[in-house]
């Protein structure tokens, strides 16, 4: 039981003593602390339902929870605002259950969902870049998060192999390499010598031809055949097609691996691509699709509809599958297969109208069954002018161009503040790649992510403030205490109620995780838990400064703030590694 819900529960029976809805007796954090550390506002809705005085109802309530043993004060405010404040004992005793509890006084949920975060959605042919970083930091960090949760969770990067740019591969290696065996419309193989393409020469030939198909439309209808071609089996491009699958796949797994990530299932939109027939041919035979112009699609407006949403293609004229019947087709498979009752689409918000279209067909072919799917889309990372991210020379920045930028940004911070130095050379260069990450993860993360957000190398580096290498340094020194604590042999004991304000403080801080995780949950919103752990971290740096741990003579005063260093590195730790971020051994 978290304090919240206590005093939630304590308020709510007050309210109910007084003749009222149970309901109003909602707790929550102080924006007051000079008035209590905790209010309820239910009054004033009470009041309006009621058609009675706030004030009355307020003071009623307070009448009947006054003399509870937790609260060092109970009082009125205002037009009807209940405020509440713990008895130092209270506090201790509550931070002594989190302290004694593995998971924080956090339980796992008891109604476990099968979810699947569907993000990062790495190309084949292309390197990473910018554009899949927000992806994969808040899908990573939403997936640790429901699966600390209690859910069970699997993180698929449901890799773009199997549309219209693989059509234009084939084209292209045909422009390039023309005697390719693999080619010959006739031959059958077997393709024993992979061709030496490279993932270099994949993505100078894929925006090339991607650019040059928009205006020719020859050259567009050859893409869409070799598509054709490719998705009904024809070995040569098959062969090839699993070529450009490995060199690309090889070198993102190097990215992702880079930057703490790693996938549960790297499926492909090619994994579905035996149902795709069969599921075209269903939804029309359900009339759930209906053919048009040549095409099969599956019609989506609803009613009340704002603006027009057109049709879903399932297959085009020249017999294609797209992006959209891949989703489709993923859906199905995810939920009869993998048994999904929640998926999350971590995507780009530019692809919104897509996955409206996407899900609604869902629903009217029947194929989400009772699975929820959700967008969780998210706004650009951008160039201090505003307008997104890009090289020097206008392209897109390579996620290892920006990986090694951020890095040696790391380097120049560590020098500049004389940390890590001394250390041995591989562990200085363990310790730049960990803040170089926590600084980008951080930098991301510590915005709503429907906002767009300007990259700041400095800031996102600096020691201070709201940054990952601050939250890091702040673990850092919470374990060297400790440590140093160990190396005395001074034991860590039960928590004494706080004598001063600092710690107090820290104590109510720590006691408000479990509100944020779930807000966090609730929202699918991992801001809250990187502004909340800078918060921790910024009360914890209040407290250390004004007690001194290891100098203080008072052998349980010493062992109750070593709890408390204790319980708040846990909090931090956990914080950081919902985050995805990695805390240093030293720096
Ligand atoms: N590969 C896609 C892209 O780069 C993102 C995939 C998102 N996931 C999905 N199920 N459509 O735009």
């Amino acid at each position: 039981m978290s304090v919240l819900s206590d005093l939630t529960h304590l308020v709510e029976r007050g309210f109910e003593s007084s003749g009222l809805d149970a309901a109003y007796g909602k707790v929550v954090v102080s924006n007051r602390p000079d008035l209590g550390q905790f209010q309820c506002n239910g009054a004033l809705a009470a009041a309006r339902q009621a058609r009675r005085n706030p004030r009355e109802i307020a003071g009623s309530v307070v009448k009947e929870i006054a003399g509870d043993s937790r609260l060092a004060d109970v009082s009125l405010a205002g037009p009807g605002f209940i405020n509440l404040t713990l008895t130092d004992e209270a506090v201790a005793g509550y931070v002594s259950e989190m302290a004694d509890d593995s998971r924080l006084g956090m339980p796992a949920v008891s109604d476990p969902l099968d979810v699947i975060v569907d993000y990062a959605g790495p190309n084949v042919a292309k390197a990473m870049h910018v554009g899949h970083l927000r992806a994969t930091i808040i899908g990573d960090s939403l997936k640790r998060l429901f699966r600390f949760a209690g859910h069970r969770v699997l993180g698929d990067a449901h890799f773009g192999d199997w549309g219209l740019q693989m059509g234009m591969l084939m084209v292209a290696t045909r422009e390039r390499l023309p005697g390719l065996p693999h080619l010959d419309e006739g031959a059958g193989g077997p393709y024993a010598e992979p061709p030496s393409i490279t993932l270099a020469d994949l993505q100078q030939w894929y925006p090339d031809i991607a650019a040059r198909v928009g205006d020719d439309e020859e050259l567009a209808g050859e893409a869409r055949r070799a598509t054709r071609d490719l998705q009904s089996g024809r070995p040569g491009y098959v062969a090839l097609w699993e070529h450009f699958v490995r060199v690309s796949r090889e070198s993102q797994e190097r990215d992702f691996a880079d930057l703490g990530v790693e996938f549960d299932l790297w499926y492909g939109e090619s994994t579905v691509r035996h149902l795709l027939r069969p599921m075209v041919d269903g939804a029309l035979a359900r009339g759930a699709a209906v053919r048009s112009e040549g095409a099969v699609v599956v019609d989506v407006a609803e009613p009340d509809d704002k603006t027009e949403i057109s049709p879903l293609i399932l297959e085009t004229s020249h017999g294609a599958f797209l992006y959209g019947t891949t989703d489709l087709a993923t859906i199905a498979m995810r939920v009869d297969e993998l048994h999904a009752d929640l998926v999350l689409y971590v995507v780009d918000a530019r692809q919104a109208y897509h996955f409206e279209q996407v899900f609604r067909a869902a629903r009217r072919t029947g194929l989400a069954a009772g699975a929820v799917l959700e967008h969780i889309r998210f706004g650009t990372m951008n160039a201090r002018d505003g307008t997104p991210f890009k090289t020097r020379a206008g392209g897109v920045l390579g996620l290892q161009d920006l990986i090694g930028m951020v890095t040696g940004a790391a380097v120049a911070r560590l020098e500049e503040s004389d940390l890590a130095a001394g250390y041995p050379e591989p562990e200085r260069a363990k310790i730049a790649r960990q803040v170089g990450v926590a600084a980008l993860k951080f930098g991301d993360l510590i915005n709503n992510r429907t906002s767009n957000y300007v990259f700041d190398l400095r800031r996102f580096t600096s020691l201070e403030g709201k940054t990952g290498p601050y939250l890091q340094m702040a673990a850092v020194r919470m374990g060297s205490i400790l440590d140093r604590a160990v190396a005395k042999g001074f034991p860590s004991g039960p928590p004494m109620p706080p004598t001063v304000e600092v710690e107090r403080r820290l104590m109510l801080r720590m006691l408000q995780l479990p509100e944020v995780i779930d807000r966090a949950l609730d929202l699918r919103a991992p801001n809250h838990l990187a502004e909340y752990a800078y918060e921790l971290a910024s009360d914890f740096s209040r407290f250390y400064e004004a007690c001194h741990i290891l100098t203080e003579s008072d052998p349980p005063r010493r062992a109750s703030w070593l709890a408390t260093v204790r319980t708040s590195r846990r909090a931090l730790a956990l914080l950081l590694d919902l985050l995805g971020i990695e805390v240093p051994d030293r720096m």
